[in-house]
């Protein structure tokens, strides 16, 4: 029997929650950092509107038309686009691997913030002492303990929050958005009295024009667009599918993609204005306080909480309390809309599904807590976006707008909706999306060709990024080939 969220606000909430997670507090601000500051927000809104909140509405309806989890919806459009559906869930697949490691350190500094275990240097203690990085990516080293650990409490977590599916769900959910928001309130309202936060802030806002020539900027946007509202996952899609048959559809498209971008522009007060705190404290330029990456949130947040002027233990407790608040309803997402992809397709047992996903991905995951493990994060992260994220972007946009009646799927959504979607959204999904999204990956993937990403070495390069896009292709046309049960 198919589970159905038991009210609007439940699917909402959790539509909400998949997409608000550590990419608006821990991805958003570093890329934005990295891109430039106000040199982002102008691309970051662009791609929104242009391809987050059409392709949020194209998954919400096809999964809502077709009432089916990702691959058998789309394979309803035209039956090869199921190993799209697949492919989707693979890359959602390779996300949770590491994002399930770095809500592991958020559990080891939640202990940490007790004692403000990481001191006065906090680079020194992330890189040395907590993840004893190594040299290059190749050199792998031992797995941290501490580490693992943290991830298998993650894991765990992640099980017990999705145990009796759809209906526990519609419950964990209200915490773990409303108590994040809080968290992120109190944030900001601290950030922004503190001294030297308007430094930040301005660096945060104030628009760079000569950036907007940089496609890398452009590209950056749009794949943090889908990251942060969980597009190309395959889970909208899913979720949508689980509702009521009279339910809205576009509204509700808006809503989610609303919240999520308003939750990342905002925490992106609180982490500006702290920078500008710590420029001010340092004496250094706001673009240089930190070196800039997946590190962000656990190098800085720390030298900030301890640098508050008072209420450093409670907000450190807060800040890591708030990350895997965040984190953990994104990652389950992805659980459930796998789970109930392969559910639907090959009727295995659900809580047979969780946990073997749960144990095999933990497995996987072992890679990121050994001492190069963040080199293989960032690999790993870079290529599940640019190359997995935005590929599959444009081929459901494909789908739909050149395999099938898009008229269909607009009037589909419009019948359901209160307010209704207009042409643009045809010639967004038709034209737009697909060719804006295709010659930045395009020029990615020249880029790729010139040079390995990010001075990592070729052969660390290919077994983070190309095998691993092989291997999910390889596995989505074999789920794909296998009979169903019925
Ligand atoms: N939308 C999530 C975020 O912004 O943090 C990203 C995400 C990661 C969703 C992993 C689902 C997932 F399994």
């Amino acid at each position: 029997m198919k589970e159905l969220w038991q009210s609007r606000t439940s699917f909402v909430l959790a539509s909400i929650g998949s997409a608000i997670g550590l990419g608006n507090i821990w991805r958003f601000p570093y890329v934005c950092y990295e891109c430039g500051g106000g040199a982002f927000l102008i691309p970051f809104l662009v791609a929104l509107l242009t391809a987050g909140i059409p392709l949020m509405v194209l998954e919400y309806s096809v999964g809502h038309k077709f009432s089916k989890p990702a691959p058998l919806a789309l394979g309803n459009l035209k039956k090869g686009f199921e190993i799209l559906g697949w492919f989707a869930l693979l890359v959602g697949f390779g996300i949770a691997t590491y994002y399930a490691v770095i809500m592991g350190w958020a559990f080891n500094y939640l202990g940490y913030s007790f004692n403000m275990a990481w001191g006065d240097n906090t680079q020194g203690f992330f890189f040395d002492q907590f993840l004893k990085i190594s040299e290059s990516p190749m050199q792998l080293g031992s797995v941290q303990w501490m580490i693992a650990l943290g991830l298998v409490l993650t894991w765990i977590a992640i099980v017990a929050a999705i145990w009796k599916g759809a209906k526990t769900v519609g419950k964990v959910v209200y915490f773990t958005v409303i108590i994040p928001w809080f968290i992120l309130l109190v944030f900001v309202a601290r950030g922004v009295t503190l001294p030297g936060a308007l430094e930040g802030l301005k660096y945060y806002l104030t628009p760079n024009f000569s950036a907007l020539l940089n496609y890398r900027v452009w590209l950056h946007a749009y794949s943090q667009v889908f990251f942060s509202l969980t597009i190309g996952f395959g889970v909208q899609m899913t979720y949508a599918s689980f509702l009521p048959r009279d339910s809205d559809v576009v509204n509700n498209a808006f809503l989610v993609s609303l919240a999520d971008a308003a939750t990342a522009f905002v925490g992106g007060f609180a982490v500006f204005s702290t920078l500008g705190y710590y420029a001010n404290q340092t004496g250094l330029p706001v673009s240089e306080v930190v070196r800039s990456g997946p590190q962000l949130a656990f190098v800085t947040y720390p030298t900030i909480i301890r640098m508050l002027p008072f209420g450093s233990l409670v907000f450190g407790i807060l800040f890591f309390l708030m990350l895997l608040t965040l984190g953990i309803d994104s990652a389950f997402s992805l659980v459930e809309a796998g789970a109930a992809s392969l559910i639907e397709k090959f009727k295995w047992k659900r809580i047979n599904v969780n946990i073997g996903f749960a144990i095999v991905a933990g497995l996987i995951g072992l890679i990121y807590t050994t001492r190069s493990g963040l080199y293989w994060l960032d690999i790993v992260d870079y290529f599940m976006n640019n190359f997995g994220l935005l590929v599959v972007g444009i081929l459901m946009c494909v789908a739909v707008g050149w395999f099938y009646k898009h008229e269909e799927i607009r009037e589909y959504a419009n019948s359901k909706s209160d307010f209704t979607i207009g042409r643009w959204w045809d010639f967004s999904i038709k034209y737009l999306t697909p060719i804006v999204v295709g010659a930045l990956f395009i020029t990615n993937v020249v880029d790729r060709v010139k040079a390995a990403y990010g001075g990592y070495s070729r052969i660390a390069e290919f077994f983070g990024g190309w095998l691993v896009i092989i291997a999910f292709v390889v596995v989505a046309v074999i789920l794909f080939k296998k009979k169903g049960r019925t």
